[in-house]
């Protein structure tokens, strides 16, 4: 690693970009295991930013990233390669017959933003339907259907951007269901769609789980309900797989557990395996009419040869090392270790999600559910110093939820090496907490 040219703090030619730093240098990554700058082992329990899900610098990524040195790695735009034309092949080979035509960008946001002006070319409609708790994005178009954070200071969102309440069976956005939704919010949330609507529902974009927003698992019957809405209003279903792709819910796509088909499908971290790489998926139909009404969305890195080829080794380890069956594998380590934690602590209220996308809600009391930021906070820093990454996400101002999302390669050995963890820090800091309120 090439250490820093003075000893000025860290941070202080950098923008801040949202959440605080982590508190050393990481120099290097290899599977579950980060190490800082002095040489100590950090388990990474969030896949770098859910992107390193065969873990980091597989052997077959680092590879790959050789063998495009060998050929190509950035080419003129309207220029394509064998990498780039193979994985639109292998996508089609593994996708529903109607998602069939590729775009390959290099981030999410990018898919997203692609996505939803594909949609609007074809329909010739401007509404785009979000979900409370979304996150899609940083560009303009994909932040305007974010509903978790970031909306406020930057003036209009896009016109046309609408929500609806996300399934949230924890904390009902409707105080009609407690534990089990029955989907009743669906129904007056499309009440409230079509009130809001001026005629022109393009799309509704979600993801199968939500993430960011908390790790929310719909119900099973949830996304065919959702999909009958849409074809009621002539509506196309966007689905945004950037986490929930390629194995993490031990399938290739969400969509599959779900039994739901999207419209469009927008693939991203995953897809690179920790490389930029991004892919906005379409029909035949919507491609032969987009491309008539003149459809462009040049970037400089559109299909792009480097992260193609190593789209091609991800997609092949996952294969392989039969990822889909180990994530559901681990995954139920996972739960059992997180459920003995939530009995043995009284500050976990939920522990939800399943394969290697699991959520733990942290409460100041389980009847109340009145979210522990605080806490959440500090246990979550703890977790660092004794060598566990963990990322706690936000809704709204207080909540305190982990996503917990190891590699998909993770060990039992090493789930078991982060719950212990987890329940250290815990121990520690509410036994400092009451010391300190003795005091
Ligand atoms: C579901 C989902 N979609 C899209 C994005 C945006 O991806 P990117 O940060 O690569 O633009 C994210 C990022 O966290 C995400 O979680």
């Amino acid at each position: 690693m090439s250490p820093p040219l003075t000893n000025e703090p860290w941070d202080a030619h950098l923008i801040r970009y949202g959440m605080a730093f982590a508190p050393s240098l990481v120099a290097k990554a290899r599977g579950t295991l980060l190490w800082d700058g002095e040489g100590r082992e950090i388990l990474d329990f969030t896949s770098g930013q859910m992107c390193a899900t065969i873990g980091h610098n597989h052997p077959r990524i680092v590879a790959a990233i050789h063998e495009a040195c060998e050929g190509a790695l950035h080419l003129f735009s309207g220029m394509l390669s064998p990498p780039v034309v193979a994985l639109s092949q292998r996508l089609a080979q593994m996708l529903p017959p109607h998602l069939s035509r590729a775009l390959f960008l290099s981030t999410g946001g990018e898919a997203n933003e692609a996505a939803i002006k594909l949609a609007k070319l074809q329909s010739g409609r401007y509404e785009i339907v979000g979900f409370t708790g979304a996150w899609h994005g940083m560009t303009s178009g994909a932040q305007s259907v974010n509903y978790v954070a970031g909306r406020q200071g930057y003036g209009p969102m896009m016109p046309g951007s609408l929500a609806l309440p996300a399934p949230n069976a924890y904390h009902c956005p409707v105080r009609h269901c407690r534990d089990d939704c029955d989907g009743t919010c669906l129904e007056i949330g499309f009440d409230m769609i079509d009130a809001q609507s001026t005629g022109s529902l393009a799309a509704l974009i979600a993801e199968p789980v939500e993430s960011s927003g908390g790790v929310i698992v719909p119900p099973d019957f949830y996304w065919q309900k959702v999909k009958e809405q849409c074809e009621k209003r002539g509506m196309l279903l966007i689905f945004d797989e950037a986490q929930t792709a390629f194995g993490r819910l031990g399938c290739d796509f969400a969509f599959q557990h779900f039994a739901t088909e999207p419209d469009i499908l927008t693939l991203s971290k995953t897809l690179g395996g920790g490389l930029p790489l991004s892919a906005t998926v379409i029909s035949d139909e919507t491609e032969a009419t987009c491309h008539a009404k003149g459809f462009i969305h040049a970037t400089s890195h559109v299909s792009d040869p480097l992260p193609a080829h190593v789209a091609l080794a991800v997609l092949n380890v996952l294969e392989e090392e039969a990822l889909n069956e180990r994530a559901l594998a681990m995954g139920k380590e996972l739960t059992a270790g997180l459920r003995w934690l939530q009995e043995k602590h009284e500050i976990i209220g939920d522990v939800r999600g399943f394969g290697l996308l699991q959520g733990v809600e942290l409460v100041k009391d389980r009847e109340t559910r009145a979210p522990d930021a605080a806490t959440g906070r500090a246990i979550t820093a703890r977790c660092m110093e004794l060598g566990l990454s963990m990322n706690i996400v936000s809704v709204g101002q207080m909540a305190a939820i982990w996503r917990i999302a190891p590699p998909l390669t993770v060990s039992k050995a090493e789930i078991g090496r982060g719950i212990a963890i987890i329940d250290q820090a815990i121990t520690e800091v509410l036994a400092k907490g009451l010391r300190a309120a003795a005091e």
